[in-house]
């Protein structure tokens, strides 16, 4: 998917976005991060924040950077900071392709239903492993191509649709990980029927 149509499908999202789909993916943000076991002090960077669903989850002693693409999108992740009053988040519009921060600047990095979403996933990881510190943790939530045959040929075929919608479907979790060259510590779903993935990994340089 182009950034552009990206950008523009989020913007038609950024008012609808938790009234559709929070109930889906709030449970699985919540597990990730009560999971992650941030400590003090620690910096997390949440890569596609999105409306924010994820901030009020993170401890109050650590310190969270939010980054999106979409600017009608942080908006709303604006108003949970301001609402919450969460003064341990900043968050920035950008382009999760090009990250503007220093290499091994983040503790932490957390990547909720985006890898999907953006137009080159392997670029994504390439950036979020250069400013993950050596040894930290990437955590990354994802819907991935069933393993089921006849599963994942649907979502073959209804491709071109989902991405007009806002997401590919037929990303393999397997090549997923060999191609972005992730250190998986354990990986899981939330339901035996579920087609999202919650993926621990670890950073190797
Ligand atoms: C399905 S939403 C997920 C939002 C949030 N992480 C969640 O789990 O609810 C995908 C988000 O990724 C953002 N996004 C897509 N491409 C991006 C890119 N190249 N850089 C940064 N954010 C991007 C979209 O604007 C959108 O907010």
């Amino acid at each position: 998917m182009e950034l552009e149509s990206v950008k523009r499908i989020y913007r038609g999202y950024s008012n609808v976005y938790d009234a559709l789909f929070k109930r889906f993916f709030y449970p699985r943000i919540k597990c990730a991060i009560s999971s992650m076991d941030i400590k003090p002090g620690e910096r997390v960077l949440d890569v596609g924040v999105g409306t924010g669903l994820s901030l009020p989850l993170y401890p109050r002693n650590c310190e969270v950077v939010g980054i999106d693409l979409s600017r009608e999108m942080l908006m709303k992740a604006k108003k949970k900071v301001i609402v919450n009053r969460l003064d341990h988040i900043r968050l920035f519009e950008m382009d999760a392709m090009n990250l503007a921060f220093a290499d091994n600047s983040f503790d932490k990095v957390f990547i909720s239903h985006v890898v999907s979403v953006v137009p080159n996933p392997y670029r994504v990881m390439d950036e979020v492993k250069r400013v993950c510190k050596r040894e930290g943790d990437i955590v990354i939530v994802n819907h991935f191509q069933s393993k089921n045959k006849m599963v994942a040929g649907f979502e073959k075929v209804i491709t071109p649709v989902s991405e007009k919608i806002g997401w590919r479907s037929d990303l393999s979790m397997d090549e997923f990980i060999a191609r972005a060259k992730l250190k998986v510590k354990r990986k899981f779903k939330l339901k035996k029927l579920d087609f999202w993935y919650l993926i621990f990994t670890v950073n190797e340089k």
